[in-house]
This record gives C-alpha cells, structure tokens and sequence, in this order.
C-alpha cells in the first residue's frame, strides 16, 4: 500500500467519482473522510470502506458553508491528529441557456463550484503548513478548457471551474516551498451513473467530439488522484492534467 497511514478527505465521496476516488485512497492505505451534503451516499461509502477493513468517515455537511466547513475540518483534524491529503471533487454542473440564468443560478454555479473548494482547501492549508506537507488535488472538467462544448449552455459551470484551475495556480506558488502540491484533474464526460440517461443520440453525439471515441472511466481517474497524491509526484505542483480522451486537444 503505497499511502499507507495516510489521512485523506475527499468532498463530494457520497457521489460517483467521489465513491471511487475514496476506495482508491483507502485501498493504498489511507483513512478517508467523506464530506458531503447528501447523507445517503455516505453512509453506503462509510459503510463499505469499515467493511473492506478502511478507517473511515462521514461527515454530512454544505460545502458552500464557510463556518459549517471549518467545524466539520477542525473535527476530522482533533481525531485523525492531521490531514495529509485533501480532494476537492463536490461540485456539478447546470444547463442553462446564459440568457435565461438567473443571478441565483449563476451563484449556485460559483458557490457549488468554486466557493466550496475555497472552504475546504482555507479550512485544511492550515494543519498542512503547520506540517510542512501535504497533497490537494481539485476536480474541475473539460468544460473549463473548452468552454462546455460537451456540455452546452453550461456558462456558469465552466466559469467556476476555471476558477478551480485559477485557484490551483496560485495556491501551488503559495505552497511551493512548504511541501505541499497543488493540481488539479479536467476530466471529460466519465461513465457514471448520470450517463444511464443517454439516448443513443445524445451517446453519440459525445462520443463524436472525443479523439478516443470513449467516455472515462471513474477508476481511472481515481488512480489518477492517486498518483497525484504519491512521493514520486512531489515535483508536481500547479498541473491541469486533462483526463478526457483528447477531447480538450
Ligand atoms: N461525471 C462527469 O462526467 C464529470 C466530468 C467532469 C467533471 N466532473 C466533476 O467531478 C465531480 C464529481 O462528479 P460526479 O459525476 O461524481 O457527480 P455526483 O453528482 O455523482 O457527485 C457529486 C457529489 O457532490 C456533492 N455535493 C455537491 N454540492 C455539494 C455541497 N455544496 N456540499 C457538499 N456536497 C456537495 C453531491 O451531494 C454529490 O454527492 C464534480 O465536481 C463534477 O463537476 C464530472
């Protein structure tokens, strides 16, 4: 196990990628907390990672909460002693036409998007300095490199998650001598849940814009956070790593 003892929380871990980015954390070693607003998922992640043998968490909570994320961290820290890894995958998106948004979509997009990974990371920097060592990894999307062409009408969503690229950037300067490495995935259309609902038609037309002619598959990116998160990434800080196919080519 190559993390092993480690500390990881993971946002967003009662979802599909989140689901598989915890089991791929705690299969290498890691206790893993999950944070997210629906408590279903969590429970069924907590559940299943106990019985594989994982130490493991779940903590129901809104992202887009700045104190709410503070308290849920500061707990998870009084337990575990520490945070060594944090993943930043909460978020999705809205379709929308940008001339039919409303003010409240549009901050929906950003808080869901970007304000949740700001949260999370000010709330986790602090026990990582003071460690002088830590890995973050955020989730953005293809849609922040092409501006949702795989998704149409997506305005709101491709902003916040180029916000996620932005944030990335600048914290890896920030942190660059502390230890700590800060990247960030742009995943593709993955196979998830969410694609059940595809008509051919719609399979088809995302298949035609990927160079692969495939969707991602949510273990492989997992294993991609993972690589992230090892030693022999160390030298890796402020990358937008595409996982998408090609399609951002
Ligand atoms: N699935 C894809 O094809 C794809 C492609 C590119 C990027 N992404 C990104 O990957 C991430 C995970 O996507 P997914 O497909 O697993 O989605 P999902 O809907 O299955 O999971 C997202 C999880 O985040 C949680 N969440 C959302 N807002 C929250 C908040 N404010 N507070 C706490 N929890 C919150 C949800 O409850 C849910 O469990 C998202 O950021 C998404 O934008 C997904």
């Amino acid at each position: 196990m190559r993390l092993d003892g480690k500390k990881a929380i993971v946002t967003g871990a009662g979802g599909a990628l989140g689901g598989a980015i915890s089991r791929a954390l705690a299969r290498e070693g890691c206790a893993v907390a999950g944070l997210d607003l629906r408590s279903d998922g969590l429970d069924q992640l907590r559940t299943a990672l106990r019985q594989d043998g994982h130490e493991a968490e779940g903590v129901q909570v809104d992202l887009c909460d700045f104190d709410a994320v503070q308290s849920a961290v500061a707990g998870i820290r009084a337990r575990w002693g520490g945070i060594d890894i944090l993943v930043n995958n909460a978020g999705g998106g809205m379709v929308r036409p940008f001339a039919e948004m409303s003010g409240n979509d549009w901050q929906q997009m950003i808080d869901g998007n970007l304000t949740s990974v700001f949260n999370v990371t000010r709330a986790v920097v602090p026990t990582m300095l003071e460690r002088r060592s830590g890995r973050i990894v955020s989730i953005s999307s293809v849609a922040a490199l092409r501006g949702g062409r795989l998704v149409r009408h997506a305005t709101g969503y491709a902003t916040a998650k180029a916000g996620v690229i932005g944030l990335t950037k600048s914290l890896a300067i920030e942190l660059a001598t502390e230890h700590i490495t800060v990247n960030c995935i742009a995943p593709g259309a993955q196979l998830t849940p969410a694609r059940d609902n595809d008509t051919p038609e719609r399979r088809e037309a995302l298949l035609s814009q990927i160079p692969t002619r495939s969707l991602g598959r949510p273990e492989d990116l997992a294993e991609t956070v993972v690589f992230l998160c090892l030693p022999s990434a160390r030298y890796i800080t402020g990358a937008v790593l595409a996982q998408d196919g090609g399609h951002s080519i």
